[in-house]
């Protein structure tokens, strides 16, 4: 049993719908969420450079004396989540594209990820491809969602706009929202789709936090509410 909070970080506020997803499962842990949303817009950086604001994110974490992390963030995940295992002697949990799901929903279907630029560069998520290669699946990186989700949750008619143009490009029979920004749209897709085509790795991630925690005796022991922190890097 281990009381010390859990750390979750992203490049801004996109974590927070995984945060709401790992509060669900883990409802008596703390958590400090840590974002960078001074600088922001991991999605078209370099790799190293993600991987240095990763670093930065988690050496605050650290400040917390976090029991373990979630990188909130696909394409933190795709481009440092390896580094990280290996600078530091923390648990890990990542988020990746839910493709699999995906394609095992629709293993005949046209399946269209949709993630940062970023992220469909790295190695990883081509990993990830090549499980999926008998599958029909498009890779369309989105170079101004994520930061017109990020800046401009008040817009939602240019969003809305944004989710019909990709819907009606792609004409996908599932949709994979492999940025954690979109999910905050995910209603929207929903109601253009049908819910069952769309796919995010949120629940995934926090059930993956659920069975490290509990593998490792890490659970807290606590019986009432955890509480929220917020900061920043
Ligand atoms: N929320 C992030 C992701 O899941 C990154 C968005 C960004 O900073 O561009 O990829």
């Amino acid at each position: 049993m281990n009381d010390s909070p859990i750390g979750i970080f992203d490049s801004g506020s996109g974590g927070l719908t995984v945060l709401d997803a790992c509060r669900k499962l883990l409802p008596h842990e703390n958590f400090v969420y840590v974002s960078d949303s001074r600088k922001g817009g991991w999605g078209s950086l370099p790799a190293n450079q993600i991987a240095l604001r990763a670093c930065a994110c988690v050496d605050k974490l650290s400040e917390y004396g976090c029991k373990a992390v979630v990188a909130a963030c696909n394409t933190a995940t795709e481009s440092s989540i390896c580094a990280l295992r290996n600078d530091y002697e923390l648990p890990f949990v990542g988020l990746e594209p839910a493709l699999l799901p995906a394609v095992r929903a629709f293993p005949n279907g046209k399946i269209t990820v949709i993630c940062t630029p970023a992220t469909s560069r790295q190695p990883k998520f081509k990993e990830l491809l090549d499980k999926c290669k008998d599958a029909r699946v498009a890779v369309r990186p989105q170079p101004k969602l994520a930061s017109m989700i990020e800046n401009g949750l008040h817009s939602l008619d240019s969003l809305r706009g944004e989710a019909e143009r990709i819907v009606e490009e792609e004409k996908p029979d599932a949709l994979v929202l492999g940025c954690t920004h979109y999910v905050f749209i995910r209603y929207i897709f929903e109601s253009l789709l049908g819910a069952e085509r769309v796919f995010d790795g949120n629940l995934g991630a926090a059930r993956r936090l659920l069975a490290v925690l509990t593998e490792r005796e890490l659970l807290s022991a606590r019986e009432e509410s955890g509480s929220l922190t917020f900061d920043a890097i």
